[in-house]
């Protein structure tokens, strides 16, 4: 277990060993770990796995939410989820990270699943925000079916680089590039939040499939909760838990994670603002060169 100085902040990452603090590790059970905020949320006892799952509903007068309890500044974070079955189209289910300061500067790392019709696939949707600044979508097609089963979505959220992963394959890599002046989520702690709603217009073939709310209650499911992360611990932040491996915190890809990152884009990514031309007529955002 070590301490993230407060000094990170005046550019360097000063990491003091801290050896008496105990943090219990945010693993397991979903109700020692998240909150529920509204809507149509039950904690659910998987008496085979004898652990929590979560399941988040949505209908046609309420959508439903939870978030983590701790803020993170850093981590790694897994989330098992079970997604909408059957005729999906209109909602979106959601994982994402977001901080609580002034809404001008946050910033935002996001999953969407948008669903779909019966039989037709789901589409991953994310962005990434930094000071404000979103724009960065980029969209893939899941080589499974995401609503047979549970899978594992995770997002590593370092000094290096966000990474986002699927099945422990790596989908999607923002590096932090502040040395060219590209705004990167470095300061400021953030929060995990997931949810269902609505937004049959535009989430499924472009909004043209509404929602057919006699086909709801649309429910979706998540258990095994993981945040190996730096929290808040006497006005610093502690990172790694007990025995909880650290070495996230300083992870980049190596050759073989870049290698399955190009081979996934190759594959699954069916949209990319970074391709984008119509969007960016007089050129594309500088961290478009290397991600
Ligand atoms: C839904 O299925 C259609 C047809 O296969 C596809 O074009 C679309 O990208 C899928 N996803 C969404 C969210 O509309
Ligand atoms: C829960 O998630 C953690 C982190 O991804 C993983 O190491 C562990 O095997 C998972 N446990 C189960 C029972 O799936």
């Amino acid at each position: 277990m070590w301490q993230l100085s407060r000094a990170y902040r005046m550019a360097s990452f000063c990491l003091i060993s801290l050896a008496a603090a105990a943090v219990s590790p945010a693993t397991g059970d979903m109700a020692d770990t998240v909150d529920m905020m509204w809507g149509n949320t039950q904690v659910l006892y998987d008496s085979s796995s004898g652990r929590q799952t979560v399941s988040l509903s949505l209908d046609r007068w309420t959508t439903s939410a939870f978030r983590s309890k701790s803020t993170y500044l850093f981590g790694r974070f897994d989330v098992d989820i079970k997604l909408v079955p059957r005729d999906s189209a209109g909602t979106v289910t959601t994982v994402y990270m977001v901080t609580e300061g002034p809404w001008q500067y946050h910033d935002e790392i996001d999953l969407e699943f948008l669903g779909n019709t019966t039989g037709e696939p789901y589409t991953l949707h994310t962005n990434i925000y930094a000071r404000g600044k979103g724009d960065r979508e980029m969209q893939y097609r899941l080589w499974f079916d995401p609503t047979e089963d549970f899978n594992t979505y995770s997002i590593i959220w370092n000094p290096h680089m966000i990474l986002i992963l699927v099945n422990g394959v790596p989908l999607r890599r923002m590096k932090n590039r502040m040395r060219d002046d590209t705004p990167f989520p470095l300061f400021q702690p953030m929060r995990l939040y997931a949810s269902i709603w609505d937004a049959d217009e535009w989430a499924t073939q472009g909004g043209r499939i509404k929602t057919d709310w006699s086909h709801g209650p649309f429910t979706a499911f998540f258990r095994n909760y993981t945040a190996n992360a730096c929290v808040p611990y006497n006005r610093a932040w502690i990172c790694g838990q007990g025995s909880g491996d650290s070495s996230w915190f300083n992870q980049e890809l190596d050759e073989e994670g870049q290698q399955k990152l190009s081979e996934v884009n190759g594959r699954n990514k069916i949209y990319d603002y970074c391709t984008d031309s119509r969007r960016f007529p007089s050129g594309y955002p500088p961290e478009c060169g290397s991600q």
